[in-house]
Order: C-alpha cells, then structure tokens, then sequence
C-alpha cells in the first residue's frame, strides 16, 4: 500500500502535478477522463477510478507516447520539471477528443505552469495533432561565407545542403515522430474499471482523520446530523487548499461522491435544476445543450454562467470542483455566486427533518464563508431559471491573470425592461472581491429601476454605487482605489451590453481581447565551416558535427516521459528522516527563548537542531559579510522567514506539525525598515557605495536645452524556479564522509559551506547534483545555507536527512530578484541627444548582505545599456532593510538598471513629444568605435544590424500609423508599440571566477563519460557539451553520456550563471577532448580507415590513456578593470500590445526580437533561451507582484497569489531571428552567453504598455511623462489611464490605518 500511494503521489510536486484520472460510468459506455491536480486530488477518493500518471503512457525503454514524444522534439522542455503535468494534460484532452482545436489545446494547458520555456514550443509541438494544423516554422540560412566548405562535392555535404537550404521548414521537418496513435482505452484501464468497486460504505482510518464516504441520500444525511461540523467534501479544492496550504485539519470528512442524488441533471420548461454534485465542467456541458436547444431569449443566464466558467481556475479544477462546493463554501471572490444570485437562482436543501427551497440572494451571503445554511445541511441541486423576454442578464470579471486566476472583481448583473421599453422594471447587481461576501448592489438597483435606460440614469448609478461599494485602506487584498474603479467600470460595460441589446450598436469596451496565439516563427543560420574554438581559422567540418544544429535537450524524451531524476525522486534511504524549518514571525526582534520541549514530544520527531548544534564555523560569509546559518536565543532576527532552527522527524506531516508546536519568545525592537526610503533616512546600507561617472555632468547640465527628473519603482521577483530547494545528506560515519545530493546551481559553494559547518576538511564533502529544475539565480547562496542546516542535522542524527521546501516555505525564505527605486536627473537637446544623466539606484538588498554589493556594482557598470551618454553619473547603494535578503537573479541586477535608463529616455520621448525609438535610436545608440563609460572599448556595428534588421522585420514603419488609427478609432481599448535594444556584457566580472575544468573519460567500447563544472537546469548546457565532444572527436552524439556534475569528479567549479556556463565549461571540455584526440592521432595514422570503436581498443592494447582533464582561463591580459567583459550579446525587441483601460488587462499581440549570438551552437536551445527569458522578463515587468504587510510579512506565498505568465500570456504573434554573419573571438565556436540578456527585453512590453496608457490619457486631456512602476500589473495601467472611472473614486485619508500592503521597493 506504502509503494501505492508513493506512485500516487509521484506527480503531485508543483509543476508536474497533472494526472488523468478516469472513471466509468456505469449506466454509461463511456469512460470519462479527467485531468486533476495530484495535490489537491484525495487518496481514498480515487477508489474505483483508475489513475494514470504519466509513467503510464509511455517510456524511453519501450514505446513512447505522440504526446511525449511531440513535446520533446519540438523543444517544448528545458529543466524539464514542468513536462510530465504538460504531457498529462494533453494527453487527457486527446483521451477526449483526438482532433482538437487550438483552443481546446490552450484551455488544456491553461492550468500548466512553466518557468523556463515561454510556452511557445510546447503549444507549437501539440499545434500538429490539431485537425488544422499550422505547424511553427523554423527557417534556415546557410551562412554566406561558405568558402570554407571542404566537402561540397559529396554526397554528406549535398544531403545537409538539402536539409538546410534557405526556405520554411516544418518544426519537425529534422526529425521524424510517431504518428498519432490510436488514444483508445487501453484494456488494462477497462479491466480495472470493470472490477467496479462494492456499493457499500467506506471508511478509511488515518493518524488523525476518518474519512467517510456514503453511498446512500439517507446516510448522507445521517453522518452530516451525527457529524455537523465535517466538511463534505467534493472536489476538494477548497477543503484542500485549507488543509494543505493552511493546515486546517478536520477529524472526520464526509465524502458523497458516490451519492447519485447529488448528480442529477433536470431540464425543464421553467429552468435547469443541476446537482450540486456536478464538477464545473459537467455544469458548463449542460449549459452548452441548453444554449443550444434553447431560444437565445431564455439563455441570457446560461451564456453568462458559461462566459465565467471558462475562466474559473484551470480546467484540473474545473474537472473536479462543484457547484454546490462553489456555493457553500462562499468564496468572497467566486465567480459563480454573483450571477447566480443575480439570475434568480435558488438552492433545495436538505436535513433530517426533510427538504427546503431557499433563494440563492443577498439573503444567503452572511459573512466571511458564512450562508445561511445550516452545519446540518446540504445543497441537493441548483435550480437555474430560464431568462424571460426583456432580460438581459451579463457577468464580467478583472483577474490577475486572464487564467487560472481567481478574480480582483467580478459581477453579475440582470436588467429587466418594461414589455417593448426602454424602462427599467427590475434591476440587480451584484459583486464578488468587494467584501468578506458577495455583495448585492441593492441601492443601485433601486436607483435605477423604474428609469429608462440612458446616461442620466447611468450616472445617477455610478453615484450611488461609488457610495454603496465601499472598501477601507487596510481591505485584505489591497488595490481599494482599483477595485472600487472596477466595480464602476465593469458597471459601465454592462451598461453599454444592455445598449447594444436595446439598439444594436457596437463599442470598443465590448469587445474581448484577441486571444488566438499563432505559430512561432524562428530564423537561424546553419554554418557549413568549422572554425577553431576560438581563433576562427577554418577546418574541415565533419557530416556528422551535431555544432550548429537544432539538436534536441539531451534529457527531453525523459522529462516528458517522467523518468528523469530530481534530487527529491532519489528513493528514500534507510533511516532516512525529514527536515522542517522554523522561521521568524517577526521582522526584528529579539529571541529570548526557543522552547523546543513540545516539538520534541511530538510524534515521530528525532531531534531538534539548533544554532548550538552545529560543530563548526555558525556563519557563512558569501562576499565577505557573515550571515547566521541559525539564530541562537539572545541574538536579533532580522526578517520574517528567517531560519531559527530545524525540527528532523520521520515523516514530513510530522515534521511540520512539530515545527508549528514549537514555541519562540520573541522582544520586539524597535526601527524596522522595509522600504529604501525609510533605510535612506536611517543610513541603514551596506558598504562601500559605489559612483560611476564620465564627463562633466554639471558643466553638461547647464548646457543642456531641457533638464527632466523622474523616477521609477522596479519591483522585486520571485525565482518561481519550478523544482523548490531540494537536498538530501547522507553521512557516511567513517572518516567523517558526507554526500551531499542536492539542487544547486554552485556544488563548490554548498561543498565548502557544508565542510565550514561541520568543521571538516573540503576533501569529504561530495556534492552531487544531476540535474536541477529551474534556478535563475536562487540556487547559489540559498541552497548552500539549507544544504548546511541539512547536513548539521544528518551530523547529528547520524541519519539520512531529506530537506524538500514546499512552495509557501520557499518563497517566504529565499528571497528573490532586488526591489530598486531608481531616480533620474537627464538633460536633453531639443533634437533628442541626451548630453548628460545622473542617476541613483536604491536596491533593496534585505536583511543579509548576500550578493547585494555585488549586484549594486553590476547595475552601475551595465547601466549605459546601448546608449552613448556624454556625461554620465551612476551612484548606488544597497540598502540594508528587514525583509528577507534578496539575491542573485536572471541578469543579476541589470534588468532593474536598464530599465531605469529606458524610462529616462521614454521621458525624454514624451517630453519632446517624439517617438521614443527616434530618441533611442537616432540621437543616442552607440555608433563607431565607442568607449563605455567605463571606458570599454567596443564596436557597436551588431547592435546596429539588430536595430535596423527588427524594425525590418517587425514592420515597425507600417505598424506605428496602424496603431495610432486603431487608438483614434477606439476609446477603451489602446494599443502601444515600443521597440527597446539591449547591449549586455557576458561573463562575471571578475577574473578568478572565469575559469572551468572538466574531465573526460574514454571507456574500452568507445562510449565518452563527460564530467565538467556546469550544471544543467534547463538551459541546455549538457546538449551543448555533448555537441562540443562529438564535434571535437568525431564520433556521434548517442555515444557520449554526461551522467551528473560532482564535486568528486571536477573540483572547484566555479557557479553555472553570468551566462557563462557554454563558454567556460564547453572551453574546458574542448581542452580534455583536444588531448585525447591528439593521444589517439598515432593510432588514427596506424590505422586510417579503422573505426572510433578499433581505433579505442587499439589505444587501450598500446596503453595509451583514455582519460583527460581539461582547463579554461579566460585571457587574464584581456581581462582589466575597464574591460571587466570580454564580449557583449547584442538584441532587440519590438513589441505592440492591446489594453482594456476599463480594467488594464493587456494582451501582447505581437513580439519580434533578432539576437546577435554570434553562431550559435544549437539554434533551437538557445531560442528556447531566448524566448523563456522574455517571457520571465515579461511577467516581471507586467504581471508579478510580490505583496508585503505593513509588519513585513510576505502575502504572496504561491502560484494563488502571485502569477508568473502562463499559456495565456505568450504573445498572439512571436518571431525570433538570430542574426546571421556575427563572429565572436571570445567564446567557443565563435557563440555567445544568451542565458540573461533577453529577460531585459520584457520591458518592451512595459513600454508599449506606456504608449498605450499614453493614448488613453490623451483621451482625457493628460500629455507628457507620468509614473508607472513595473510591474505595471492591471491595477497599476488601469489606474495610470485615469479614466473618469478611476476620477469618481474619492481620495483615501491617509494615516487612519496601514494599507494592507506596503508600497516596495
Ligand atoms: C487553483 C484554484 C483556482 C480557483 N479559481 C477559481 C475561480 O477563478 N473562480 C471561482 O469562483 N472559484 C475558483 N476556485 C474555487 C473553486 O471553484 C471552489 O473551491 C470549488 O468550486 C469548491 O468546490 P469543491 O467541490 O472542490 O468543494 P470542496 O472543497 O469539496 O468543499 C468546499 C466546502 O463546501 C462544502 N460543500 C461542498 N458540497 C456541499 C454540499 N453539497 N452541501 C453542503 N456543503 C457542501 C463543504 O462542506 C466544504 O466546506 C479555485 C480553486 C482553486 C483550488
Ligand atoms: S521546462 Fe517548464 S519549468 Fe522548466
């Protein structure tokens, strides 16, 4: 049983949670599936469906499925993390329907998270099991210089001519799939099914819960008079959520799914009566026959219903949430109860003493989760009512995200007209998100009813309801001003709804955003001639060199078929035991005592570790600052989340239950500082502060014809990497040995961390680490200070100790991207020209210096972007506050620098009243030889070539008029189109660290094990070696493995990051495999058409050594204080976008970016790159918005409150082209580190979304600069439009009570 439920929950981590589940319906011949969330799912609900996971479909031993394989090959996976929830969501929507539509593959994957990819590739390799099929294209250049190519005259060289001959090519045109199977039940699901489970009772027994499931109405309603207080539980999603995310345990649960009563479905003449047993999916099934059967007159309802049940959740939740769950549990924010009370519905209810009809109204919603029902009763059936002539009935809602999100806002409103009049007879309205209920507008209806249906009477409305809606400063949730505005605006949408019905007219408000994500376009070059790692002299290139080619993700297959291996899918060990945290709940006070007695009397739990424990160095010092690993009683905590100590037991749920039962006395101190203000007033920094300056910016100044100052707050970001800190320690006893398995992008940094903490020599400590799922920068610091706090307790346990954070813990403790307020002072010359700027960063670095100081250094260095400024200022400071300490971050500072230098240039656009790519690119990119104001010398002429070749192909000349026409046609939706460059410096910064060694070993049969430093998370890195290995000894792909990094085996690695890890690490392998090759030359010469295989077996016969190290330094000549980057990555990005001003919701309709990367290794990794690191750009510059409390305690703890970009997001029209001829001396086979530079390229959205609030502020007289922060989520753009929406909500007094979130950075 143990094995069972370990296999159960095997997909349940976050990001590979989805599985189908499929159940037969008796009285049926079908077999429905379901896709459903493993975490949410419950155990003993499954009984008597059959789950299928996604171990299940297919496999790399046997056969694989279309789904897996399809994604794999469409380079549809990175880390890999996400893929088996991808692949199980596809898989059950093909169950269902093996010819589906594009929606239909958008709505599937809806409720799929993935942080790497950008979701365009997985949409483009499940594009081809649509009927119709526009597949994504890749299309090729040959490179024009093809003087080099050796073998044109044979055969090879004519077949990979023909393979990459300039043209469109299919995405799979390089590789063939499996054709789309049959997706019929397989037997062994039909015989499990057919075993139906006993039509009796159940009842399962836990440590501290029974779970009940009745089979009978009667004894439904037995348990729930026996037992009042058990929840019913349905679909789980609510119960669930609480259980696990907020640890609400409850003795007994009720679970009916096998009472038939609450399953039925009755159409009648008067209305639809739907079991409150009904998942929201079978609820939108019915609605859609009764659309369909119905006149259009009495469907007003169920068109409504259905518009918002698209929205609700993900279709995983939609497959498995009720009605009557929706209902009863009186979610302030559900979508449903609004429109139901709206649409006259009604409940029939029932308890011992029999049933009763009660309408679902104002009546019913009485508090915070609080109905009128009864703690004995249940909701039988919804009864849904027929629209009648005259109604006109309409639900809208505002989310954070157009999917998967619950709502800001969201309504339901019905107007009843007077037979053939405009005339209100009835009028009701009602609001979910305004209150701890869902709230009837009552005053408002009243209002307006008995008034014909027009402007008077619309602004007498909007009167009323800015009175009757109200929400105070501290409202949980935030956003009052933004609500309120919402509740008025998506008033005035029904309003001009109704008006349409009345007199057929059309309105911008009306319409939806366009949704429609097409094919993906992406040009690269392929390069016939081969040229030394780094002098670019020509060799001969073999037909087989996989260099260059769109080879796909060595691991991809086993990503998408589930046999891949994260750190936590290591089988648990003997004796292993588990490892829970215990965090500050305050921002900065004292611990007087850590009572750790009731924790250890808890079950299951082994020991408790605190800072005494630990036999070594207590502090870790990452650049130079000692940071605590554990806080000990009498000293400081200085953030909440911060680690006190560690609870080890048995299992996880005891390890948790213990960590909450034990008790930390805290004495509050006074001076909290969470904002970089409040540290600017109280001096509270980390040293040194750093100026950066060239020219003579005063003396500029005053020759300056304009002088501007503006600033901008950059929020923070959450790594959101899908695979949460993971690790597993393992003592060795003997000679005081320690494995370390563990998720890190730094093994060396964890491996002398560990030794420091333990007091033990370096030499035994091993860190391993196979592959890592997702990192972007979270996997340095933090990793090593929780690898530390595992092996302290694996030390003193002398046990295994396994330390798996769960998503909440995660984001609470490890910190992410820097929060920075940038302000500017530029003066400007009539034409554009910027001659002088002087900037100040303040970063929010948090309550330990980590690599703050560093971070705050590269943003001064990066800060000119691609932008030749005269006389130019950068002066920065981190600043030392009590939030938990931010750290590296994808880009590592310079997304938040080079913002604050595109705003300032944006505002010198809108104070001119110019197109700001004029400003951008006529007066001020770097042109000829230039210096950098650290006095770099460079050649912008790639910069230059991505310019002019993206406003080519983006079309921005044709595209700037239509967007200006499309905003004078259009009064509440706004289009915007911004075109923004990046010049990015690739590498550390500091010498020492650019260095790599690897090892290679040649075994007997002539297969290649590769070791090196790097470590692979997703970007590819191990294709890219594998590719460098067969290039540089010429054998095949399939015979060379790269099995896992460890310290044991390449020592001193250096962190995969600074979009380095190709560069370093493939140098270092290309040394080892230049060795070896050079080893085997006498043999090859002995034996000129012998194999690889022969040519090993003779070497190993002459004693010749099959293995090698190799080393890579980066030229220390070439590297100087004014030349702290060896080479630049040139892009740039043109983006339009579409804006709803009524609630700020933003579709990007268009996104063309061209990449200068030199020549690429393997085009399809690298524009996965690129297209994952805009989207992450994209979500921080527009969607994802970390919330603290006034008392510094982080609100957005999970993808419920904070929202990465998901399917719904990529943009409708995406093309990326790589640009063809660029070389680069400085990096192997003459690429370029592409990792980071592009997450920059998301503010283009940003900007366009500045033009579109532009146009629409113009609209209400408003022109020149105005302040936007990013992320400039839909409350921020809403609010900057300013429509006399936003203008009718009164000003909040300030100072009466705290805002329920502050205001960062
Ligand atoms: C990720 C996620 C996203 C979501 N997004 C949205 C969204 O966008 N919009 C939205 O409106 N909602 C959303 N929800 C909420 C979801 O719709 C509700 O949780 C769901 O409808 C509740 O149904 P259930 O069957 O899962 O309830 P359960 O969790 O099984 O039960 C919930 C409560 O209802 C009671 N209950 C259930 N059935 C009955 C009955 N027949 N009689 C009496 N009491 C009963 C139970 O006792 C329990 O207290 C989301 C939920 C999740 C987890
Ligand atoms: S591939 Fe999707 S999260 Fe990494």
């Amino acid at each position: 049983i143990t094995r069972k439920r370990e296999e159960k929950k095997k997909p349940g981590k976050k990001g590979r949670e989805t599985c189908c589940g499929s159940e037969h319906e008796e009285r049926q011949t079908t077999t429905d599936h379901l896709s459903a969330n493993a975490c949410l799912m419950p155990i003993c609900q499954l009984h008597g469906a059959a789950v299928t996971t996604v171990e299940g479909i297919g496999n790399t031993k046997t056969r694989l499925h279309p789904v897996q394989e399809r994604i794999a090959k469409a380079h549809g996976s990175q880390c890999g993390f996400c893929t088996p929830g991808m692949v199980m969501s596809m898989y059950t929507l093909l169950r269902n329907k093996p010819k589906p539509s594009m929606e239909d593959i958008t709505e599937a994957l809806g409720g799929n998270l993935c942080r790497c990819t950008g979701y365009q590739e997985i949409i483009d390799g499940y594009r081809t099991f649509c009927e119709v099929c526009h597949h994504g294209t890749f299309t090729t250049r040959i490179q024009a210089d093809t003087s080099f190519l050796c073998y044109s005259k044979t055969s090879e060289a004519d077949q990979i001519l023909k393979a990459f001959s300039t043209g469109k090519k299919k995405v799979f045109m390089l590789i063939t799939v499996l054709p789309q199977s049959t997706l019929k039940c397989s037997s062994y699901l039909r015989y499990i099914m057919a075993e139906s489970p006993e039509q009796t009772t159940q009842k399962f027994h836990g440590e501290r819960m029974t779970w009940i499931s009745p089979i009978t109405l009667d004894e439904l309603v037995q348990l729930k008079t026996q037992y009042p207080q058990a929840p019913v539980v349905m679909g789980n999603t609510n119960v669930g959520e609480y259980k696990g995310f907020k640890g609400v345990l409850h003795p007994i649960i009720i679970s009916p799914t096998r009472v038939r009563e609450l399953f039925g479905v009755e159409q009648r003449p008067e209305g639809v009566c739907i079991g409150a047993g009904c998942s929201l999916s079978t609820v939108q099934s019915v609605l859609e026959r009764c659309v369909c059967s119905l006149p259009a007159e009495h469907t007003q309802t169920y068109a409504a219903l259905l518009g918002q049940l698209r929205h609700v959740g993900g279709q995983q939740i939609r497959n498995v949430a009720t009605l009557g769950g929706n209902v009863a549990s009186a979610y302030p924010n559900s979508d449903l109860n609004p429109i139901l009370a709206a649409g006259r519905c009604s409940l029939l209810l029932q308890t011992k003493e029999g049933k009763r009809r009660v309408p679902l109204d104002k009546d019913f919603f009485v508090g915070f989760r609080k109905t009128t029902l009864r703690p004995d009763e249940l909701v039988l059936s919804v009864f849904i009512p027929i629209s009648r002539k005259g109604e006109v009935v309409r639900a809208f809602r505002h989310a954070p995200r157009k999917t998967n999100a619950l709502p800001t806002v969201t309504t339901g409103m019905r107007v009843w007209f007077h037979d053939g009049s405009d005339v209100v007879r009835e009028m009701s309205v009602y609001y979910g998100g305004v209150g701890a209920c869902t709230f009837c507008a009552e005053r408002t209806s009243q209002q307006v009813t008995g008034r014909p249906w027009n402007e008077a009477t619309l602004n007498e409305a909007y009167r009323v309801l800015v009175d009757e809606v109200t929400l105070g400063v501290s409202a949980p949730g935030g956003q009052v001003v933004f609500r309120r505005s919402l509740t008025l605006s998506l008033f005035f949408r029904f309003y001009l709804h109704v008006l349409q019905y009345l007199k057929d007219m059309q309105n911008s408000a009306m319409e939806p955003l366009p949704c429609v994500i097409g094919p993906g376009y992406q040009e690269f070059q392929v390069i016939l001639t081969l040229h030394h790692p780094i002098t670019l002299c020509a060799q001969v290139r073999s037909a087989q060199d996989p260099v260059g080619q769109p080879v796909p993700h060595s691991s991809a297959l086993t990503h998408a078929t589930g046999e891949a291996v994260y750190c936590d899918d290591i089988p648990h060990m003997n004796r292993e035991v588990f490892l829970s945290l215990v965090t500050s709940t305050k921002a900065h006070a004292k611990i007087i005592h850590i009572d750790v007695s009731r924790a250890l009397d808890m079950p299951g739990v082994v020991d408790v570790i605190t800072a005494k424990d630990i036999p070594g160095q207590k502090f870790q010092s990452f650049t130079g600052i000692n940071e605590e690993v554990l806080v000990e009683e009498e000293v400081r905590v200085t953030c909440v989340g911060q680690i006190i100590c560690a609870v080890v037991a048995d299992t996880k749920q005891h390890g948790k239950l213990a960590a909450a039962a034990l008790k930390v006395t805290y004495e509050d101190l006074p001076d909290r500082i969470f904002t970089t203000e409040e540290a600017v007033e109280q001096c509270s920094f980390y040293a040194p502060q750093r100026t950066l300056q060239r020219g003579d910016i005063h003396m500029a100044f005053q020759e300056a014809e304009h002088i501007y100052e503006g600033e901008i707050r950059v929020g923070g970001q959450e790594h959101f990497y899908m695979e949460t800190q993971s690790m597993l320690v393992i003592p060795a006893r003997e000679q005081k040995e320690v494995k370390v398995y563990l998720s890190t992008q730094h093994p060396t940094c964890a491996q002398m961390s560990v030794a420091e903490t333990l007091g033990i020599p370096a030499n035994r400590v091993s860190c391993h680490v196979k592959r890592v799922g997702g990192a972007f920068g979270g996997k340095i610091t933090k990793a090593s200070i929780l690898a530390c706090i595992t092996a302290v307790a694996a030390w003193k346990t002398e046990r295994p100790v396994r330390c798996v954070l769960e998503r909440g813990e995660d984001m609470l403790i490890t910190g992410g991207r820097h929060p920075v307020l940038g302000k500017y002072k530029v003066g400007f010359m009539n034409d554009g020209k910027i001659i002088a700027a002087d900037v100040h960063y303040f970063v929010n670095a948090g309550n330990t210096p980590d690599e703050s100081v560093l971070v705050r250094r590269r943003m001064l260095v990066q800060l000119d972007n691609a932008y030749n400024i005269p006389n130019l200022r950068g002066q920065s400071v981190a600043c030392k506050t009590n939030l938990p300490s931010s750290t590296a971050f994808r880009g590592f500072g310079v997304p938040q620098s080079m913002v604050v230098i595109e705003n300032m240039i944006h505002d010198v656009a809108m104070t001119l009243g110019r197109p700001a790519e004029e400003v951008r690119d006529r007066m001020n990119l770097y042109k000829g030889l230039s210096r950098t104001h650290y006095k770099m010398e460079f050649d912008p002429e790639n910069l230059h070539c991505c310019w002019v070749e993206c406003k080519k192909r983006s079309e921005l000349g044709r595209r700037r008029p239509a967007v200006a026409e499309f905003n004078r046609r259009n009064r509440w939706k706004k289009r915007g189109i911004a075109m923004v460059p990046i010049k990015y410096g690739v590498g550390f910064g500091h010498s020492f660290l650019q260095q790599a060694a690897a090892l290679v070993h040649i075994y007997k049969d002539g297969s290649v094990l590769v070791s090196h430093g790097g470590i692979e998370m997703g970007q590819g890195l191990h294709t890219k070696v594998q590719q460098v290995v067969s290039r540089e000894l010429n054998i095949p792909l399939s015979l060379i493995h790269i099995s896992e990094t460890c310290t044991s085996a390449v020592p001193n690695t250096n962190p995969t990051a600074a979009s380095f890890g190709t560069d370093a690490n493939g140098m270092a392998v290309w040394d080892a495999c230049q060795t070896l090759y050079k080893r085997l030359e006498p043999v090859r010469k002995k034996d000129p058409s012998g194999t690889w295989k022969s040519w090993i077996a003779t070497a190993f016969q002459e004693r010749i050594s099959l293995s090698a190290t190799g080393f890579y330094r980066f030229y220390v000549e070439l590297f100087t204080l004014t030349k702290p980057y060896t080479y630049f990555t040139y892009a740039v990005c043109c983006s339009e976008v579409e804006l709803d001003c009524l609630t700020g919701e933003y579709r990007t309709v268009r996104a063309d970016i061209v990449v200068d990367i030199g020549k690429s290794i393997n085009p399809a990794i690298d524009i996965g790159q690129i297209k994952g690191a805009f989207m992450q750009g994209l979500g921080l510059y527009t969607m994802e918005e970390l919330k603290f409390s006034p008392s510094g305690s982080l609100h957005t703890r999970g993808p419920g409150q904070y929202k990465i970009p998901a399917v719904c997001d990529v943009p409708l029209q995406f093309n990326v082209y790589l640009l063809p001829g660029s070389q680069n001396p400085f990096a192997i086979y003459s690429s370029k580190g592409i990792g980071e530079p592009i997450v920059f390229l998301g503010s283009s959205v940003f900007f366009a979304m500045k033009e579109a609030i532009t146009a629409a502020r113009t609209d209400v007289g408003l022109s020149g600069p105005f302040p936007l922060r990013t992320p400039a989520t839909p409350e921020h753009a809403c609010l900057a439009c300013n429509t006399h929406f936003n203008q009718m909500i009164p000003k909040m007094e300030a100072g009466t009570s705290p805002p329920w979130a502050m205001e960062l950075p």
